[in-house]
């Protein structure tokens, strides 16, 4: 199905095999797609490493990362904050913690940019095919870099998810530690970007917000909650039912596609009062931006924690952020909710 997104009046063509060899592998990987009974334990796997308590030592990492970004874009006109940001951001970032090179971390944020075609409704045939180049390449460049690291030793996230990947001993399950990360760490190196410059836009955009984060720098985490409930970057999900369901008094059969509106959950104004208004004041309320029930995402806390580490650092008394321009675009026929673009201005103050 995932390969057979392209546009044409035609019949649908399958792609070469040989073609989407790489983009299988990024798919088959991962837990997001697995079944049970692998899908409990690999996901597991995964839920652990992020809990709160263990991705607060990758705080100090982020701030620091945080604080240098803002320096080489106070030295610059204009920053595109998407790329020269966000972007950057999150993949240094993973890149550090991952065992890759800058240079590595470079090229990955560059096979971002192709990656994302993934999220769109439709493709042309040549799209389809940047994107499965873009795929190959990705889990051969962090597959390896992971491998190295993993055997030179001393990266205690890479030991840890080694050592309980051989505790699992199911069919299905990734080949090694490099296709586990490259396959589940994708969100890591892209959607949490997406999720950075939607947090930033609507604080930006807002009239008051900006001020309101530098006078109570805990609103930085309501920013964070209302800025992805309004802008959820991952806005819907498919999936297929493995058995006949009942739910709310609706029988579902075996097989049903069932499409999860995620952003529609985050404005159901049975829930959230005058669910399209900005509020950094509103009671903080987990929402629907991460899924729920047995997939709920295991990255939400780490997303969590760089948004508001990367906000903090933006919003310090002696940075001055603001958007260029009044025109902005949402790319269209996305599951993504992402800008076409993000221009800004950051410069150092003295307040
Ligand atoms: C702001 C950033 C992120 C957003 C908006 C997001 C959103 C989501 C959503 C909506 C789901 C549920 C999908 C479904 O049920 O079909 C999900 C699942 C998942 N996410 Fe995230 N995610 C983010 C960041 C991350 C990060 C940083 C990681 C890993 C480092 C990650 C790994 C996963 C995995 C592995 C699953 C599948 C879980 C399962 O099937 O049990 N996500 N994510």
């Amino acid at each position: 199905m995932a390969t057979e997104a392209d546009l044409g009046s035609g019949p649908v063509t399958k792609p070469d095999p040989e073609q989407t060899e790489g983009y299988g592998r990024f798919l088959r990987n991962q837990v997001f797609t697995s079944n049970p009974p692998l899908h409990q334990p690999y996901r597991n796997l995964l839920v652990r490493q992020l809990l709160p308590r263990n991705i607060l030592r990758f705080a100090p990492a982020a701030a620091r990362l945080a604080q240098e970004l803002v320096e080489e874009c106070a030295g610059r006109d204009r920053t595109d904050f998407s790329r020269e940001f966000a972007g950057r951001f999150v993949t240094r970032f993973w890149a550090e913690q991952l065992g890759l090179s800058s240079d590595q971390a470079a090229h990955v944020q560059h096979l971002m940019e192709q990656m994302s075609l993934t999220f769109l409704l439709t493709r042309t045939p040549e799209q389809s095919q940047r994107l499965f180049s873009a795929a190959a390449t990705y889990m051969d460049v962090v597959g390896e870099a992971v491998r190295k690291a993993w055997s030179d030793g001393g990266n205690a996230l890479l030991d840890d998810m080694a050592a309980e990947l051989t505790t699992i001993d199911m069919e299905g399950k990734p080949e090694d530690i490099g296709s586990l990360v490259a396959s589940n760490f994708f969100d890591g190196f892209h959607t949490i970007g997406v999720a950075i410059e939607n947090v930033v836009f609507r604080i930006l955009s807002d009239g008051t917000a900006l001020e309101q984060v530098r006078a109570d720098p805990a609103l930085v985490t309501s920013a964070f909650y209302e800025g992805t409930r309004l802008e959820s970057p991952l806005m819907l999900s498919q999936r297929l039912t493995l058995q006949d369901v009942e739910y709310n008094g609706v029988s579902v059969p075996a097989g049903t596609p069932v499409l999860m509106m995620w952003a529609a959950a985050n404005r159901d104004p049975e829930v959230f009062d005058d669910p399209d208004s900005y509020r950094l004041t509103r009671q903080i309320q987990h929402g629907a931006t991460f899924g729920g029930g047995v997939h709920l995402c295991p990255g939400r806390n780490v997303a969590r924690m760089l948004t508001e580490i990367a906000v903090t650092a933006l919003t310090a008394p002696d940075v001055d952020i603001a958007l260029v321009g009044d025109d902005h675009e949402w790319a269209a026929h996305s599951l993504m909710r992402q800008l076409t673009a993000l221009p800004v201005t950051i410069r150092r103050v003295h307040r």
